[in-house]
Parts: structure tokens; sequence; C-alpha cells
């Protein structure tokens, strides 16, 4: 999703930092977003506040943050068999992270600038072995409204996605990831799940609408619906 995001920004003529933990990954995304705008790229690991404080130092003023980072390897699990360590990495991915992020990277907003986090499906219809995630979008949902009162002028939001292909459903399915997406595509009254490009689409207007705040924007398909 970030990846589109990035990518959408560019080709529309946006300067578009793109951050995450692998530098392979970062060499990856210019790659994919060959041309003159192609983004610059920073490695930071967000759970870690000094480096997310490092970041920040190192940028100029900024328009607008939109974080969509995410670590749920071995998060998706029944209670008994639940690994809380690699629950408490996912919950630093995405609710600690966020929170350094909001802390550190408010500062360098422009007036009329916006956070945007990406939360998620299973917080409103939550399955089996997701417990931990379906906390983790709720909660992250929370921090946005608190963030949009805190930080105000700037604006705050969330774009809560349904099932989107994207490399997460590895770590989610493995070697499952595309019976599992095409029952899900089957279930849903628009017939497919989400690309990233639908949540790129639902950053964008977020980020660019300056009358929206502590709000979440459901962007999947009809989910909560069946
Ligand atoms: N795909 C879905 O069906 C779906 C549904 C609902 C909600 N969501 C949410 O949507 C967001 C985006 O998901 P996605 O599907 O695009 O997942 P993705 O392809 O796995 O992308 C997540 C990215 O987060 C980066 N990341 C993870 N931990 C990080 C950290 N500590 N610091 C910096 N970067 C970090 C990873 O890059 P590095 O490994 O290089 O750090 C990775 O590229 C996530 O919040 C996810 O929970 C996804």
């Amino acid at each position: 999703m970030g990846l589109a995001l990035a990518q959408k920004l560019s080709r529309a003529g946006d300067h578009v930092t793109v951050v995450g933990r692998d530098p392979e990954k970062l060499q990856r995304v210019r790659a994919d977003c060959a041309g003159p705008d192609r983004p610059a790229t920073i490695v930071t690991d967000i759970t870690i506040e000094q480096e997310v404080e490092a970041l920040f130092a190192r940028c100029s003023q900024l328009d607008h943050i939109v974080c969509t980072a995410a670590e749920f390897t071995g998060a998706y699990a029944r209670l008994p068999a639940l690994d809380l360590a690699a629950a408490r990495r996912a919950i630093e991915s995405k609710i600690v992270g966020p929170i350094h992020i909001a802390k550190h990277g408010a500062p360098t907003l422009a007036t009329g600038g916006s956070l945007t986090f990406v939360s998620g499906i299973a917080a409103y219809r939550p399955m089996p072995r997701g417990t931990v995630v379906a906390t983790i979008n709720a909660a992250l949902e929370g921090l946005v409204r608190a963030l949009a009162v805190e930080l105000a002028p700037i604006r705050v939001n969330a774009v809560s996605p349904g099932w989107v292909d994207t490399p997460i459903w590895q770590v989610v399915a493995g070697e499952g990831k595309a019976e599992v997406l095409d029952g899900m595509a089957a279930r849903l009254p628009v017939g497919r799940v989400g690309r990233p490009e639908d949540i790129a689409d639902a950053l964008a207007f977020v980020i660019g609408n300056g009358f929206t705040t502590g709000t979440v924007l459901h962007v999947e398909g009809g989910h909560r619906l069946v």
C-alpha cells in the first residue's frame, strides 16, 4: 500500500520519501517508481524512538506523513499458541511506532499538514487467530481520534482497508494466500478483494481533504456488510 501511494504521489509531481527497515526493499521501491520524481528513501525502524527522531531531524518542513507499517509475523495465532513476543512486536509496529511518528513528526508538519495511519477490517470483522490484529486496529483508531484533538489544527485520520492483495498475506496465509483471497472475493459485494491502488486512492483523499480529521475511512468492498 505504501508503494502504491508513493507511485501515485510521485506521478502527480509530489516530493515523496519512503521509509522502511529493509534497504533492499527500498532500492526496489526506487526502481518501481522510475522517473524524474523518483522518491527518496530512508532506512528507519519506526519502533525505535531514536531512529524516528533522527528521521525527522533530517527532514525539512513536511506537508503530510502517512504510516502503512505493520509487522505481524507470528501474531496470527489462536490464544493457546500465541507467542506474546510476536504480539508485542506487532503492537510496537502499529501502535508504538505511530506514537513515535506523531511525537517527532508532528512538529515538522506545515500549516494544513496531516498525519494518516492505516487500521483495518479486523477491528470490525475479527476472526479466530486475529485477536492481536483486531485489538491493534481498534486501538490505532482510538489513537487517531485522540491525536486529531491534541495535534489540531494538524489533521489526523485513518484509512481502514478490507482484504487487499499485498505481501502481508504471505505472513497471514502463507501458501494458502490465493485460496483465502479468492474465497473473500466471492463473498464481497464488489466481487473482488482490494488492490493496493484502492487504498492509495483513499489515502490521497484524506491527505488532500482539508475538512477531514479524526475520521476512519473504510475502503473494504462492503466487507462490513457480509
Ligand atoms: N493487506 C491487507 O489485506 C490489509 C488489510 C487490513 C489492514 N492492512 C494494514 O495495511 C497496512 C499496510 O499493509 P500492507 O498490506 O501494505 O503490508 P506490507 O506489504 O507487509 O507492507 C508493510 C510495510 O511495513 C514496513 N514495516 C514493517 N515494520 C516496520 C517498522 N518497524 N518500521 C518501518 N517500516 C516497517 C515493511 O517494510 P520493511 O520490512 O522494509 O520495514 C512493509 O513493507 C498495515 O498496517 C496493515 O496492517 C492490510
